[in-house]
């Protein structure tokens, strides 16, 4: 019943746990969103657990999303079909209350699961996930830790592949993030990977060295509004970071953590979400125990989406070529790649063992690294 998104489902991870939403997102409506292809509506119960369908109306392939919820069910907006969290159609009003309901006019169903303020979804339908959703510790922590939010699911342009290897690449904050990240270094720091146990993730750290800004934390809410970097240069607590680590896991988080002298001073994070070959969801916060004040709070809640915004530009103008599920065919390798590239390895073979080939060439891109 999926046909018309199963192809774009083909280039994507599917048995895997992604961010859907920040539970904030689902109130009283629908929320449609495409995810690995899949055109998907969550909604609330009565009772308030989400429910997750496909979204394509099959009447007439009207969007659920754009329906309203009626009790424990969505109704389409086209003809009021309604349908229940389990995919079943529950109401057909243009026929008689006492006429049955063809017991084939359902929608698939997705599983779904609500932690620590995100829905997280399954977007293979029918299917019974294997793991539990990967909820990192620092999504739980309490005070001193503040904890700022883009406020709802920003659809980006870049495919999956491009979105993720951005997100891990520190040599284009220099040039890509000169407004919000002034004083970026060209250089990027020696980093040395660690892949994890499950190979469905690695990590590595940076030593910071000479690299470091004057007052990193100023730079991190930069805008670059003189007004805007006055406020941040009083609201914001000078660090002297030690080294930077990342993890990066299949299930699209990303994580930069920042540490000084005294111990881990922030979690920069992001959900990353495939929906289709060219656009990524991109779910983000910082979460810290520094500048504890409100002020800082609305310099992150400024900054966030200029910066995101700024890496969606790039992305959505790379030549047409490079902006598929792939990216360019076959990318030149160079040494700061190093930090990004074990994502596509590791994602290839996940693919893999879903039976799926990875669309981008890993030897010719091996080929060339340094
Ligand atoms: S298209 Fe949905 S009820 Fe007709
Ligand atoms: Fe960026």
């Amino acid at each position: 019943m999926t046909t018309e998104t199963s192809a774009a489902s083909r280039i994507f991870v599917t048995r895997n746990w992604y961010v859907g939403a920040i539970s904030a997102e689902l109130r009283d409506r629908p929320l449609g969103r495409m995810i690995c292809g899949r055109r998907i509506v969550f909604f609330r119960n009565p009772d308030g657990r989400v429910q997750a369908l496909a979204a394509t109306c099959p009447h007439r392939g009207a969007d659920l999303a754009r329906g309203k919820v009626v009790g424990d069910s969505v109704e389409c907006p086209f003809h009021g079909l309604r349908f229940n969290g389990g995919g079943a159609c529950t109401r057909i009003p243009s026929q008689d209350s006492e006429a049955p309901i063809p017991r084939a006019l359902r929608v698939p169903s997705y599983a779904v699961i609500e932690k620590a303020g995100f829905v997280w979804v399954w977007p293979e339908p029918g299917d019974t996930p294997t793991c539990e959703p990967e909820v990192p510790e620092f999504l739980g922590y309490g005070t001193p830790w503040r904890m700022t939010m883009l406020p709802r699911g920003q659809l980006s342009a870049g495919s999956y592949l491009n979105a993720m290897e951005n997100a891990l690449d520190d040599a284009h904050l220099a040039f890509v993030h000169q407004a919000t990240i002034p004083g970026a270094s060209e250089r990027v720091a020696p980093f040395k990977i660690t892949t994890d146990a499950d190979r469905r993730g690695y990590g590595g750290i940076a030593e910071m060295g000479s690299m470091v800004a004057e007052s990193p934390a100023v730079a991190d809410v930069a805008t670059g509004s003189r007004v805007m970097d006055w406020l941040a240069r009083l609201a914001m607590d000078n660090l002297k970071p030690t080294h930077k680590a990342y993890h990066y896991r299949l299930s699209g988080l990303v994580c930069i953590t920042t540490t000084d002298a005294s111990g881990p001073r922030d979690h920069t994070f992001a959900f990353f979400t495939p929906s289709d070959a060219e656009h990524t969801y991109l779910f983000g916060g910082v979460t810290r125990n520094h500048s504890l004040n409100s002020v800082a709070d609305w310099l992150f809640k400024q900054y966030m989406p200029a910066l995101t915004a700024e890496d969606s530009k790039i992305l959505g103008e790379l030549v047409p070529e490079a902006q598929g599920p792939g990216g360019l065919a076959t990318p030149f390798v160079i040494r700061a790649d190093r930090q990004s590239f074990p994502f596509r390895r590791l994602y290839a073979e996940a693919m893999a063992a879903e039976g799926k080939t990875a669309p981008w060439a890993l030897e010719g891109s091996a080929a060339s690294e340094n």
